[in-house]
């Protein structure tokens, strides 16, 4: 019976590019679980682009993290004790207390996943939080209609990859990507997208001319991408404002040339996902076929054990993954 378990602290907050000193992993008592709750063995764990920003002391659309406490995050796991009727012990849940081995939770916190639809760890990503991100950003917040032109950047990612075939699927007409190696590049093509442009090549503003107007915009990157795809936009494009992990650990200066989205009547619209819960269904009913399916497909990048979650974090923002990127706790799963 397991009494002790392991999990990783922020100790400092990061100055610029985290560093591996910032974090440190502690064992702690593992409490029983109290009336109603469940005691989760993590099999999975999600580090994502956004943990970066809960790492400053800022107030934002989700807490700081706290100093010496544990990080969280999304993860899967099974449940190994429960004092819950909704949550059998054996089961496969999703949650939100990643960067640890253990998790005692309250059932209400837990979601138990259909693991004969999909194996755990599609849950954090094509499945997930990643897959209905690009699902909102094209349907709700920049919709994709027939014949457009779509750009996505960082598209080799959790999330770009994903985007990339739901536009497809939405009726574009010509789906351009940008990734940071050839690898990545020659990937985008296998899952369909028409065109891949390798930012590492050339300055990617330059690599878009030959391939636009573009009518819509799904922003992972932001920075010289940001800048770029307005140079390179439509009248009346719509851009759909997701992420800019070229500023997370160092601002990048803002696009210069805004005034485009005057002349050209441009709408920059930012989102967070959590904001369009109500879209989950229906991501759920129209992708989820497409994944099972294999029509849309998606790659995971895996590193094994706890011990490698932070390297696994910092690779986001050196691109060490192609796909989601994610931490097996349980290699028998
Ligand atoms: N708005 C929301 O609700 C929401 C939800 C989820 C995610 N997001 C955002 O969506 C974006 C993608 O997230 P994800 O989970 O799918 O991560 P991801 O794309 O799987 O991983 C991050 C990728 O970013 C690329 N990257 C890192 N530094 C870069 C730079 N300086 N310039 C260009 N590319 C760089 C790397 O790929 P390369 O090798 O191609 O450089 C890396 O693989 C992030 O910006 C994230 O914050 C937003």
């Amino acid at each position: 019976m397991t009494t002790t378990t392991r999990q990783i602290q922020l100790t400092a907050r990061p100055q610029g590019r985290p560093q591996p000193s910032d974090f440190r992993t502690v064992e702690v008592e593992l409490p029983d679980p109290a009336d109603g709750q469940v005691l989760v063995r993590n099999t999975v764990l999600s580090v994502d682009p956004y943990m970066r920003g809960r790492m400053n002391d800022v107030k934002s659309y989700v807490p700081a993290y706290g100093l010496d406490e544990p990080l969280e995050g999304g993860a899967v796991g099974v449940v190994e004790q429960s004092t819950s009727e909704d949550v059998p012990v054996g089961a496969t849940v999703q949650h939100m207390a990643g960067w640890r081995e253990h998790a005692v939770l309250d059932a209400g916190q837990v979601r138990v996943l259909d693991t004969d639809a999909a194996p755990a760890s599609a849950y954090l990503g094509a499945l997930g939080m990643p897959g209905l991100t690009a699902w909102v950003g094209l349907t709700a917040i920049a919709p994709v209609t027939d014949g457009d032109r779509v750009f996505v950047s960082g598209a080799a990612g959790a999330v770009g990859s994903l985007a990339g075939q739901i536009a497809r699927r939405l009726g574009a007409s010509k789906v351009i990507g940008s990734a940071g190696s050839a690898d990545k590049t020659a990937w985008l093509r296998e899952i369909g997208y028409d065109v891949a442009l390798d930012y590492t090549a050339a300055p990617i503003g330059s690599q878009l001319r030959d391939h636009g107007p573009v009518d819509v915009y799904f922003d992972n990157v932001g920075g010289d991408h940001l800048e770029a795809a307005i140079q390179h936009s439509a009248d009346f494009a719509r851009f759909a404002l997701c992420g800019g992990i070229a500023g997370y650990d160092t601002p990048v200066p803002g696009p210069r040339n805004m005034m485009l989205a005057v002349a050209r009547r441009l709408t920059l619209r930012g989102f967070i996902v959590s904001d369009h819960a109500e879209l989950a269904g229906e991501f759920y009913r129209t992708v989820g076929p497409w994944l099972a399916s294999g029509e849309v497909t998606y790659r995971e990048t895996v590193l094994e054990g706890l011990d490698r979650t932070v390297e696994g974090f910092l690779g986001l923002g050196e691109g060490a993954n192609t796909g989601k990127m994610l931490i097996r706790l349980d290699t028998a799963e």
